[in-house]
């Protein structure tokens, strides 16, 4: 039966994170995998993390199945921080919130559950989009097809085409947003372009399905989700799904959530069935332990604030290397314009290299990002920079 199936490539992110460990030169970078890193260029377990799994070692009861909708008290508290507690009272039974097996859990659950609704539906993602969206959504059923985002050479927003895009789709279509701290390119919507995208699909009848897997890496909690409200709001049906692998660290630990916003809250039971159903058919229940910590964190004051202290300073930390790093290209005499890289947002930006200077970058100097040039700013410490802009100064300065 195996005998002839065919090997694949590495996943393009998986395998630049397995290459960059087998590789033994001591000044090698990981600008690679999305994964925050301190300045020591470690992932350190936050402090709030290890508070909660300490109370939950001396009190958790029992390992008995939670179902698969996961625990109520996660489900709740993670609707609340990500649609605030006025709008979560106003949805009241409109909306449902399932935890899932991380981010791509959620997704993939998101997806069965809709081509169930809608067998074989339209799905327009952004062009360029995170890699993995194409097989969580693609094998579930879907039909992926790419609306304009994100400009290479102005490094901008082309909204005009995204817009002239997205007004062909439909009703029985689904648009994926970004949340915030778009991944790749880190160049998110304004609030303006939400207002407008709000309008849009009020006007065509599409729906919206947003992928927040940011949140509070951005420009902080509440901000980060101006758009997932503002839909959340006012559209007669929304999908969200929500991740803790990066604002809580918890990435191992696999915890996310689905959440459906219905039209009517008569539809939610149906809903919700279905979408057990689908779990219970993939993996049955999500894994317990991280979204017991989420719960513990989100429910207690003292631990949410230094959850949210933790997440301010990683936050900080991020956006003070993406002014450093463009501080340093220009002084290095780097003629190339990376002021760009200052007004993006989280975790990654594009540096806009062609293929030949990342390949460069990777085999000759150690420096590791995903071929489309995206780096993860949080991988750049006082270690390696200098190391970093002088490589970059260097690759740049002999392709000019
Ligand atoms: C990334 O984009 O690097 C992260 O979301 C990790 C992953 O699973 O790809």
């Amino acid at each position: 039966m195996f005998e002839s199936i065919p090997g694949l490539d590495a996943d393009p992110i998986l395998g630049l994170m397995a290459a960059y460990r087998r590789d033994s030169n001591p000044a090698k970078i990981d600008l690679g995998i999305g994964v925050y890193m301190d300045d020591n260029g470690k992932t350190p377990v936050m402090a709030a993390v290890k508070e909660a799994e300490s109370q939950l070692l001396a009190s958790q009861q029992s390992k008995s199945y939670i179902g698969p909708a996961g625990q109520a008290e996660f489900n709740e508290r993670i609707a609340q921080l990500v649609f605030g507690s006025d709008l979560t009272a106003s949805l009241g039974e409109r909306r449902c919130t399932f935890q899932t097996p991380g981010g791509c859990g959620g997704l993939r659950l998101a997806a069965e559950f809709i081509n169930r609704a809608n067998p074989n539906g339209k799905i327009w993602v952004s062009d360029p989009t995170w890699p993995n969206h194409v097989p969580l959504l693609g094998e579930a059923g879907l039909h992926i097809e790419s609306y304009p985002y994100y400009d290479q050479d102005s490094h901008s927003i082309r909204f005009d085409a995204m817009m002239a895009a997205l007004d062909k789709a439909g009703p029985g279509e689904l648009v994926l947003l970004h949340g915030c701290c778009h991944n790749p390119c880190g160049a998110d919507l304004s609030p303006q372009q939400w207002q407008a995208i709000e309008e849009l699909a009020l006007r065509n009848g599409f729906t919206v399905f947003i992928d927040l897997a940011y949140q509070g890496l951005g420009d902080g909690l509440d901000e980060d989700v101006y758009g997932v409200r503002l839909l959340a709001n006012s559209l007669p049906e929304l999908i969200v799904v929500s991740s803790c692998s990066k604002n809580f660290g918890l990435y191992r630990e696999r915890v996310g959530a689905l959440t459906v916003i219905t039209q009517s809250a008569q539809s939610q039971a149906a809903v919700s069935s279905q979408i057990a159903s689908v779990a219970r058919g993939i993996y049955s229940m999500p894994p317990d332990h991280g979204a017991a910590i989420v719960a513990t964190i989100l429910g207690q004051p003292e631990l949410l604030q230094k959850w949210d202290s933790e997440l301010t300073q990683m936050r900080t930390r991020i956006n003070n290397l993406r002014t450093l790093l463009v501080e340093r290209l220009a002084r290095a005499g780097v003629a190339r314009d990376f002021g760009f890289i200052q007004q993006e947002k989280g975790m990654f930006s594009f540096l806009g290299l062609s293929k030949a200077e990342i390949a460069s970058l990777i085999n000759d100097y150690s420096i590791y990002m995903v071929n489309s040039s995206r780096i993860n700013v949080a991988g750049i410490n006082p270690d390696n920079i200098d190391y970093l802009i002088d490589s970059l100064t260097t690759l740049l300065l002999q392709s000019t």
